[in-house]
C-alpha cells in the first residue's frame, strides 16, 4: 500500500514510518524541516515538505497513488500549564488539519486512520467501557470527538474507510513523558496523586507501548479495517503501581505522594485529570478483529524494555546527571527498537 502520514515526524509518526515500511508498505511522510527530512528518509520513507495547516502545501505531497491516509498530527502543549491559545492551536492542528488533509484527498484513497485517545469515552463512574460507550469529551478531547464523527458520518457517505485507534496513554524510551517522568523519578521529584477532590487513588489507567500502537496501525491496514478499536495492553495499571514499578527499575527513590488536589501544580490540569480518572477498558476487538496483540503485554515487560534501551543508548547516564530532559536526545538515537 502507499500510505501518507501526517505527525510522519512524532512518536507514533516515526514508528509508523519505519515498520509500515519494514513491511514493504510505500510511505510517504509529511515534514516540516530537515530534521523531519532525515527522521522520514532513515526509516526507509519518503518525505514530502507541507503544514497540514496550509492546504497549498498539501497539494504537492499527496500524490495521485496514496492509498490510505494516517492524520497523526498533533500539537499536544508540552507545557505543564498550557494557555488556552495553546490548546486552541492543537483544536487546529487536529481538526482544520484534518479537514485541509480530506479536502485533497487524491481518488486513489482508500482507507483514513486516525489516532485517537481511549479515555475520551471513559465512563463518569469509573467502570470498565469498550468501543461502544459514550464519549466524555473534556476540552483537551473535545477536538478528537468532534473529529471522531466528522469521520466516521463522512465515511458513511463515501468510499473510503474511516478507521479511529484510540490508543491508551504512550510510552516509550523516546516518548516526551516518559523521559520527563524518568528524569524526575531519579530526581525524587514525581508525586504519585493519592486522591482527592480531583480524582481517585486508585485510577486505572489503560497504557499502550507507543511500538505496540504502530502495530495496530500496520494491521489496520493490512486488514483493511474500518470503525472504533480500543488499543491498549492487557492489563490497566494504576499511576502509584506504574510509577513504583519504574522507580525501581531506575534504582530511584520511591516516588512521594501529594494529594488529588496539589497535583496540578506539579504535573498540570490536564495530565492529573487524566492521571486520576478511571480509564479501564480492553483490547478485545483489536485483539479479534485486527490479529494484533501487544508485544509488551503489561507495563512491566514495557518499562523493562525502555531501561534496556535507555542503557544501551546512553539516554539513562544522561538522565542521572544534570541535563534538563529537553536536551536527552530522543529522535534518532533513542528511535523505535521495533
Ligand atoms: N501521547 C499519548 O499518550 C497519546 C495517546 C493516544 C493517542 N495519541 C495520539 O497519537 C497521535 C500522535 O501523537 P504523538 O505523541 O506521536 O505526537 P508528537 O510526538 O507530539 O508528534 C506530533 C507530530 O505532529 C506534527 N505536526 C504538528 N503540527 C503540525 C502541522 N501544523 N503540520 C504538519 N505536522 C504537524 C509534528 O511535526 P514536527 O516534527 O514538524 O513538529 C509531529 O510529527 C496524536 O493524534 C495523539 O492525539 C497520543
Amino acid at each position: 500500500m502507499r500510505v501518507f502520514i501526517t505527525g510522519a515526524t512524532g512518536v507514533l509518526g516515526r514508528r509508523l514510518v519505519e515498520q509500515l515500511t519494514n513491511n514493504g508498505h510505500d510511505v510517504v511522510g509529511l515534514v516540516r524541516d530537515a530534521d523531519g527530512e532525515t527522521a522520514v528518509a532513515n526509516r526507509g520513507g519518503t518525505p514530502r515538505y507541507g503544514d497540514v495547516l496550509e492546504p497549498e502545501s498539501l497539494d504537492a505531497a499527496m500524490d495521485d497513488g496514496i492509498e490510505v491516509v494516517i492524520h497523526a498530527a498533533t500539537a499536544i502543549p508540552e507545557s505543564t500549564k498550557p494557555s488556552e491559545a495553546e490548546w486552541a492551536h492543537n483544536d487546529r492542528v487536529r481538526m482544520e488539519g484534518a479537514k485541509n488533509v480530506l479536502s485533497k484527498l487524491p481518488d486513489s484513497v482508500e482507507q483514513f486512520l486516525l489516532p485517537s485517545v481511549v479515555w475520551l469515552a471513559r465512563q463518569p463512574d469509573g467502570s470498565v467501557f469498550d468501543e461502544t460507550a459514550e464519549r466524555h469529551p473534556d476540552r483537551a478531547t473535545q477536538s478528537l470527538a468532534e473529529l471522531e464523527a466528522l469521520l466516521l458520518n463522512r465515511a458513511g457517505e463515501s468510499t473510503v474507510d474511516a478507521a479511529i485507534l484510540r490508543c491508551g496513554f504512550f510510552y516509550a524510551p523516546d516518548a516526551r513523558d516518559t523521559l520527563t517522568w524518568g528524569k524526575q523519578l531519579l530526581d525524587g521529584d514525581l508525586p504519585i496523586v493519592g486522591g482527592g477532590l480531583l480524582g481517585r487513588r486508585d485510577a486505572e489507567l489503560s497504557v499502550v507501548h507507543v511500538d505496540d500502537a504502530a502495530r495496530a496501525f500496520v494491521a489496520a491496514i493490512e486488514q483493511e479495517a474500518s470503525g472504533m478499536y480500543h488499543i491498549v495492553d492487557d492489563e490497566p495499571v494504576t499511576p502509584a503501581t506504574l510509577f513504583t514499578a519504574f522507580a525501581e527499575r531506575l534504582d530511584a527513590p520511591d516516588p512521594g505522594r501529594i494529594p488529588g488536589w496539589l497535583a496540578r501544580f506539579f504535573i498540570g490540569k490536564v495530565t492529573a485529570k487524566v492521571m486520576t480518572h478511571p480509564m479501564p477498558t480492553t483490547n478485545e476487538k483489536a485483539a479479534r478483529e485486527l490479529d494484533w496483540e501487544p508485544t509488551y503485554p503489561t507495563y512491566r515487560e514495557g518499562l523493562d524494555q525502555i531501561i534496556d534501551q535507555w542503557e544501551r543508548d546512553g539516554t539513562l547516564a544522561e538522565l542521572r546527571s544534570d541535563t534538563p530532559v529537553e536536551a536527552v536526545p530522543s529522535v534518532d538515537t533513542a528511535a523505535s527498537s521495533s
